[in-house]
């Protein structure tokens, strides 16, 4: 079976509370149409109920018994406000600025989460990932144990033998522009469970990328890849991790017998993690355009409660694959 067909069963067995708080979107009420039909989550539209109910019959996207909530017109509205201005009242927070501040759909989505009334959050259609991601940053927070919250993308590659049958985890590309050493490792590991849980990864083999191979260049960049490495190999042992690896010595056998003879992880990585934001942003990129693979996600990790950005550019099929992620973090979070 595929593994967003895989995704979707597991969806499907436990159905998850999801909000979307773009709800006035056009791929949003055309996803949810989609999400009802095929039973993978309860969405809940964040939004004023006129404009929604509107805008769907225009795109003849049936949303009947999606429920809607507008903030405005919210009777939990003063329980979020409040809780929210004590979360952050020690960074200044007042009752005034958190009455509007919680107002805004992505704020009242992540009190929603925050407070039991969703298990999972997932927009950005229309937002940017910084705007998704700052109140998440703010109310819900990493999860414990995990220091940085950061993200994945899984790249189905087709025709490709690389990874595991062309299926490869790549993070992060989302969220940490200039990770250092120890939060680069805290990714590395947060990867490896993502790749075993959520992936189907059985033996997750994690890389470490750089633009040098095991000390063939010497440059405080790759100092801090090579550092990455050794930490995550000392918190992890039982983990396959290695580094600092070029993308080639990581994947292709004959460069990795070249380059890193012995690596439990060259020429056979699965999970690639890139050594700062830009490199991971322009990495996912290529592989999508060059070899038309498709990218899911950017799913987040690390969060003490799934929350998911998407792309701007994403389609309405996009949003429902992204939803059924996010229940299936959702049901691994309760367990
Ligand atoms: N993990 C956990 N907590 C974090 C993280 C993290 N990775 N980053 C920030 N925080 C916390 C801070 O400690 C702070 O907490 P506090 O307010 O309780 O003290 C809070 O989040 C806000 O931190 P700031 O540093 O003020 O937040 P910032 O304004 O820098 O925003 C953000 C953080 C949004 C993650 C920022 O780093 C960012 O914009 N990242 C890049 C996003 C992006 O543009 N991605 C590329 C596009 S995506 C695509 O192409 C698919």
């Amino acid at each position: 079976m595929k593994l967003m067909e895989q995704i979707w069963k597991m969806a499907q067995n436990n159905i998850q509370r999801i909000v979307l708080p773009e709800g006035e979107e056009e791929r949003t009420l055309l996803a949810c149409e989609k999400i009802k039909e095929n039973a993978l989550a309860e969405v809940i539209l964040i939004g004023n109920k006129e404009r929604i109910i509107s805008k769907a019959e225009k795109l003849n996207a049936n949303i009947t018994d999606i429920r809607i909530i507008d903030p405005n017109k919210s009777d939990k509205i003063d329980s979020y406000v409040n809780e929210f201005y004590e979360l952050r009242k020690s960074k200044g927070m007042t009752l005034e600025k958190a009455a509007v501040i919680v107002r805004d759909p992505m704020y009242f989505a992540t009190m929603m989460l925050k407070l039991n009334d969703a298990d999972g959050m997932v927009s950005g259609a229309i937002h940017t990932t910084g705007d998704l991601l700052r109140p998440g940053l703010q109310i819900i927070k990493n999860a414990p144990g995990v220091s940085v919250v950061s993200s994945f993308f899984i790249m189905l590659i087709p025709k490709c033998d690389y990874g595991q049958g062309g299926v490869l985890v790549f993070s992060d590309c989302a969220v940490n522009p200039n990770p250092n050493a120890e939060q680069l490792a805290s990714i590395a590991i947060a990867t490896a469970e993502t790749a075993k849980n959520l992936c189907e990864i059985e033996v997750p083999r994690i890389a470490l990328l750089s633009f040098s191979t095991m000390g063939s260049a010497d440059h405080e960049l790759v100092e801090k890849v090579r550092k990455a490495t050794e930490i995550a190999k000392k918190a992890r042992p039982d983990l396959k991790i290695d580094g600092e690896l070029q993308l080639d010595a990581a994947i292709d056998q004959k460069v990795a017998d070249q380059k890193a003879p012995g690596s439990e992880v060259a020429g056979k990585a699965n999970v690639l993690i890139f050594p700062d934001l830009q490199s991971g942003n322009i990495g996912y990129k290529l592989v999508q355009r060059f070899a038309r693979a498709e990218a899911i996600g950017p799913v987040c990790q690390g969060f003490a409660k799934p929350i998911n950005d998407l792309s701007r550019g994403c389609s309405s099929d996009d949003i429902v694959n992204v939803v059924a992620v996010t229940s299936v973090q959702a049901q691994k979070i309760k367990k």
